[in-house]
């Protein structure tokens, strides 16, 4: 039997009290492929029975823990829809933050007798990289990520996004890229400290180990991007990266140790110094 999408939302928010009305909707929506205006404009729309079953099983899924990210299977990140599964990282909000300072300062070193060359390191979905080859067409993009297990998702990205200036390489961090040929280097590597107790339940569950823990206290990938990044960039190129609540001051002082200059930080919206951002010498 069929049920407005009115009807809907209202029995499954009355049995699933424990459910955000918002991630219900969410799942409606993308169970009828329609938009949130159109849910306010037609309340009487009928969903079919296949359909109903659909959204119920969307809604098992919510009820058991699972991330709605991982639910329906896409994140939106600064404005664009990124397919995930449980083998990337759910782009984050905070990351979205570092799009805007990498266009800002790559305009500066970008013009037209010279393309500018950017690797996004540890790509995963591959949010922070191609959603800088939309914005930048452009741009040369680099997507670096080791995992094989991400390159599904991943090139299922690059094929909705890419443009003809955007690439995957397989890659242990920077090691198989040549010396001196980029002039951005961003990366969101994982940084929280193995065994930290410091990381909400949910996320230790359903999101990737690979993509969220690092050992040496959280600061072993960043100090292997730093020095690898020394090497891949030229001299004054950029380097972008993401860092844990209280790891700043520690990847400041790395940052120091191997030369690089320019040295700025970023806040996120808690007024973390969630990013750092400095030159190559
Ligand atoms: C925190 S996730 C970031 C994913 C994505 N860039 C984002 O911001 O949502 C870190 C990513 O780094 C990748 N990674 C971990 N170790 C790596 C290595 N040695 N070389 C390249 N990528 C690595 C992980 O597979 C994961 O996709």
């Amino acid at each position: 039997m069929c049920s407005t999408v009115e009807a809907l939302l209202k029995s499954c928010s009355q049995n699933n009290l424990s459910l955000n009305k918002k991630d219900i909707k969410i799942c409606l929506l993308y169970v009828i492929e329609k938009s949130k205006t159109f849910l306010l404009t037609n309340p009487q729309y009928e969903v079919s029975k296949p359909k109903i079953n659909e959204f119920n099983r969307l809604i098992q899924l919510l009820k058991s823990g699972l991330p709605l990210a991982y639910v329906i299977g896409n994140q939106e990140f600064y404005g664009y829809e990124y397919y995930v599964n449980s083998n990337v990282l759910i782009p984050r909000p905070e990351t979205e933050l570092i799009i805007p300072e990498i266009l800002k300062r790559g305009d500066l070193i970008f013009n037209k007798n010279k393309k500018l060359t950017l690797i996004d390191a540890g790509s995963g979905s591959g949010c922070i990289g191609l959603t800088v080859a939309c914005e930048r067409p452009n741009w040369k993009i680099i997507l670096l990520e080791k995992k094989l297990d991400c390159m599904d998702i991943l090139k299922k990205n690059y094929v909705k996004y890419s443009n003809i200036n955007c690439k995957i390489v397989a890659s242990d961090w920077l090691k198989s890229i040549k010396q001196k040929v980029c002039d951005i280097v961003v990366s969101n590597p994982p940084y929280i400290e193995s065994h930290s107790e410091n990381i909400d339940s949910k996320v230790f569950k359903y999101e990737p180990h690979y993509a969220l823990f690092s050992e040496e206290k959280g600061l072993n990938d960043i100090k292997l991007l730093i020095s690898q990044s020394r090497l891949a960039l030229k001299k004054d190129g950029l380097l972008f990266i993401e860092n844990g609540f209280d790891q700043s001051n520690e990847v400041i002082e790395i940052l120091k140790k191997n030369y690089y200059k320019d040295i700025d930080i970023i806040l996120d919206y808690n007024g973390i110094k969630r990013f750092t951002i400095s030159r190559n010498s």
